[in-house]
């Protein structure tokens, strides 16, 4: 892929993806949460489908799930299933992924892959569309790793202000939405929420805790050593690989809350240099993949409520951190919508991408 291509690629939300000939297009995963919006960004941003194969596991082959106005069948995944596919998205889990994907590829395919499974690999390439896209002029194979769902959002309004002044340090603390733990939280989210308000009892299923009327700190394993969970300890590592900065230090508290679809995140963060905060209200307003919401008389900042069906990430609160006497902090406060730009949208504008620069 030619490297001069990254420039076309700024503003990968607008433009419409042009392909020679109509692409065959699998989705591993496609009757889950993610796989859902995978569908329905497809179908809404016009991408060059000429066959869609859905792939679930064999409980789901038989279904069938509506594109473009018409049924399609879900097929059960197996190894035979990527024959004449031009990009498979993946989005069932990593063990899927690490088994299948190189299937895909050897097939011929270009893999997106939704898992944590290959993000952290030196050679494949973790992409955000605005923030990177030029990395997958390097991908050694047709594999490309779409981040975890925290990384990709906060990365969307970190890098435009990592461009002008140099990041040093970052502390974040995230309000996790169900969406990230799978239809089955999701649903869970409002199966215990209605037995709360009957007065019901609901043992948890999916989720570790009672989920409604509570929040708790993200399921992921806690590594003995640091105390850091599993998915504190992905953001801070993909935020590094993202913003080209490897020794960048991080600190995260990853907690799950009673929301159903999006993300939100209070985030401060140094730089080498005092940035103002107009400086930076100036650059997220002209950022692609932002919007600003930052008024400040009407108490309007980003929530997940308008957060939830967004393409763009919501960012706001932008102040001077006081803890920094130095002027070289800011703090700010973020929401995105964890099934799109935090899976299925950037998963669809790398895919884009890869079309936009001549791929297929
Ligand atoms: P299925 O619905 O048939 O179980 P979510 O993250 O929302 O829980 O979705 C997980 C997705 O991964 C679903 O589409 C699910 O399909 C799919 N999946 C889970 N296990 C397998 C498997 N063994 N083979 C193929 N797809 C699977």
């Amino acid at each position: 892929m030619p490297h001069s291509l990254s420039p076309i690629l700024e503003r990968p939300a607008v433009a419409k993806a042009r392909a020679p000939r109509p692409l065959t297009v699998a989705i591993v995963g496609a009757t889950g949460a993610v796989g859902a919006e995978l569908i329905a960004c497809l179908e809404r941003r016009d991408f060059p489908v000429g066959e869609l194969r859905l792939l679930a596991s064999t409980r789901s082959a038989g279904r069938t799930l509506m594109f473009q106005g018409a049924p399609v069948t879900v097929q059960a995944l197996d190894e035979a299933s990527f024959a004449g596919v031009d990009v498979a998205f993946f989005s069932a889990g990593a063990s899927l992924s690490r088994r299948y994907g190189p299937i895909a590829v050897a097939a011929g395919a270009w893999v997106v892959d939704n898992s944590s499974a290959f993000r952290m690999d030196a050679a494949t390439p973790l992409v955000v569309p605005e923030v990177n896209a030029w990395r997958l002029g390097e991908a050694p194979g047709r594999l490309v790793a779409n981040p975890n769902c925290v990384a990709a959002i906060a990365a969307v309004v970190l890098a435009p202000l990592h461009a002008r002044r140099l990041i040093v340090r970052l502390v974040g603390s995230t309000y996790q939405a169900a969406s990230g733990a799978g239809a089955a939280a999701m649903a869970e989210l409002r199966d215990s929420t209605a037995a709360a308000l009957a007065g019901e009892a609901y043992p948890p299923q999916v989720l570790a805790h009672p989920y409604a009327f509570n929040l708790f700190s993200h399921d992921a394993e806690i590594d003995p050593e640091t105390g850091y969970n599993g998915e504190e300890l992905k953001v801070m590592a993909e935020l590094r690989k993202l913003l080209a900065a490897p020794d960048l230090p991080a600190s995260f508290t990853c907690i799950r809350v009673p929301v159903l679809r999006a993300h939100a995140m209070a985030l401060t963060v140094r730089f080498a240099e005092p940035v103002s905060v107009e400086e930076a209200r100036a650059w997220l307003s002209e950022a692609p993949g932002v919007r600003v919401v930052d008024d400040r008389e009407a108490n309007h900042f980003p929530m997940p409520g308008e957060a939830s069906g967004a393409d763009d990430v919501l960012v706001g609160r932008i102040r001077t951190d006081l803890s920094d006497p130095s002027g070289r902090s800011l703090s700010l406060f973020i929401a995105g919508d964890q099934l799109l730009k935090g899976a299925a949208l950037n998963a669809v504008q790398i895919a884009e991408t890869l079309v936009r620069a001549g791929e297929f």
